[in-house]
């Protein structure tokens, strides 16, 4: 029976955060979703977003969001949350601990929103906040943007909504299944690894 070396681990590691900032771009791979999870009040809720970045120092992803949205509350009253990925393929499971810093109007959105094409600005112009009650179907999108594109300067207007939030790693958890004997481990924000039992 082959045994799993600590030398091992960092390079399932890195092979990991190697997958991890592919998913950004590439929408094939699972890692460009993922799972969060937040505090309301003293209720957990947990929800899908997209891959936007990944920084390997400190280890640290981002996604956007609106900033009306619940989500966007709920981690401004409590920064902690809990993030899940799950590439089905390679049976590979990573989750992690963070502490969220949400951006808002700085230097980061502005950069990111410049870069953000006209068809995904249209999701930040609804006018409806994001899980908002409504007493009809309505997309949250403006009518007329459905088909198309909104105008460049018309689309402006959902900065005001735009958000990006960064995901700083405390501790990730990654969790490998293998027929003859799964393979789990944890990594702190010093990366020190441990192995932990499956
Ligand atoms: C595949 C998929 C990707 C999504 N990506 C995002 C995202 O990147 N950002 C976001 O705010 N919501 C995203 N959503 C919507 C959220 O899952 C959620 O329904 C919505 O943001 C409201 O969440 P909240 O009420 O918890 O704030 C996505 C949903 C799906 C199904």
């Amino acid at each position: 029976m082959k045994l799993v070396s600590k030398s091992d681990l960092i390079k399932i590691f890195d092979r990991e955060i190697d997958l991890l900032i592919d998913g950004v771009t590439n929408i094939s791979n699972p890692y460009h979703f993922f799972s969060l999870a937040t505090l309301n009040k003293k209720k957990v809720t947990s929800r899908t977003v997209v891959l936007r970045r990944v920084d390997r120092n400190p280890l640290s992803i981002y996604f956007n969001a609106d900033y009306r949205s619940p989500k966007i509350k709920q981690l401004l009253d409590k920064k902690y949350c809990s993030i899940l990925f799950y590439d089905n393929k390679r049976k590979m499971q990573l989750r992690a601990n963070c502490d969220a810093s949400v951006n808002y109007k700085n230097h980061l959105t502005k950069e990111i929103w410049d870069n953000t094409p006209l068809q995904s600005r249209k999701c930040y112009m609804g006018k409806h906040k994001p899980s908002q009650q409504l007493e009809q179907w309505h997309p949250n999108v403006p009518l007329k943007y459905l088909k198309r594109d909104p105008e460049k300067s018309d689309s402006e207007s959902g900065y005001n909504n735009f958000t990006v939030v960064h995901l700083f790693i405390n501790q990730l958890d990654i969790l490998e299944l293998h027929h003859d004997g799964h393979i789990r481990f944890t990594l702190d924000s010093d990366k020190k690894l441990c192995f932990l039992a499956p």
